[in-house]
């Protein structure tokens, strides 16, 4: 399916058509739109109003200068221990099965096979090139909080993604950013009682990079909600 490039007019539009992009136009976000943008995505809820988002938004020579460092490092085969583990493990199914499906869709569609193992570390290693986008944003919290305020980052998270298919942009979020948390703090500054706990790429989705075709599975709704009556 190919990605949606229109600007999204209602709420279940801008739904529907977010998939995470990996791979992005070279091609500008005005500052305009990126400040409208963050000024609603303000209006994120929060358990008790903490807004414990910090978001740093890099662009332009700021976030080249970040990218080129991050990349340098993985080149060397270093990185810095993550902040957090992205996932529980053993992972249990169904779990397992959705997240081992999502890769291989992935690398379906790329034309790797699953013994090129080169071919797909260079395309997890595009995670930290911001799949290329022209804006890396990076989320960082304070140590001290805890399960309900990362709630809080999710809903943050998705209302910039939503904001974003409005403005006829997509978004990746990242985890993967929580392999770097020195570089992170080297390039913005955030204070030590902090660390980085996502980020994200956003642009203009390349429409014609096969990547971006992806559109991941989801369980069935039985599966996953149930009404009781
Ligand atoms: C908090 C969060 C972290 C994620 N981290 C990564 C990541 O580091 N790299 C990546 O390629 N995708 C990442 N993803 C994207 C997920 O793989 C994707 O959202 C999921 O497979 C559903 O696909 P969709 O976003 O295209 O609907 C992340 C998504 C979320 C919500």
């Amino acid at each position: 399916m190919t990605i949606s490039t229109n600007k999204a007019k209602t709420v279940t539009e801008a739904v529907n058509t977010r998939s995470t992009a990996r791979a992005y136009l070279d091609k500008p976000v005005p500052q305009d739109i990126l400040d409208e943008l963050f000024e609603t995505a303000r209006r994120t809820p929060s358990g008790g109003n903490l807004q414990p988002w910090n978001v740093h938004v890099l662009t332009g020579e700021a976030l080249n200068g970040f990218r080129a460092e991050v990349i340098g490092k993985l080149m060397q085969g270093k990185t810095e221990g993550d902040t957090y583990p992205a996932y529980p493990s053993p992972l249990w199914e169904p779990m397992r099965t959705w997240r081992h499906k999502l890769g291989e869709d992935m690398y379906a569609l790329l034309g790797i096979p699953r013994d090129d193992k080169p071919a797909r570390m260079m395309q997890v290693g595009q995670n930290f090139n911001f799949f290329g986008a022209p804006v890396g944003i990076l989320v960082t919290i304070d140590k001290r909080m805890d399960a309900p305020q990362f709630i809080d980052i999710g809903i943050y998270l998705q209302t910039v993604m939503l904001l974003a298919r409005e403005q006829g942009l997509h978004t990746a979020p990242q985890g993967a950013w929580r392999a770097f948390p020195d570089t992170v703090k080297k390039h913005t500054s955030h204070p030590d009682a902090q660390q980085i706990l996502v980020g994200m790429s956003m642009g203009y989705a390349d429409p014609d990079k096969p990547v971006n075709d992806l559109r991941s599975d989801r369980a069935e709704l039985s599966e996953l909600v149930n009404f009781h009556t």
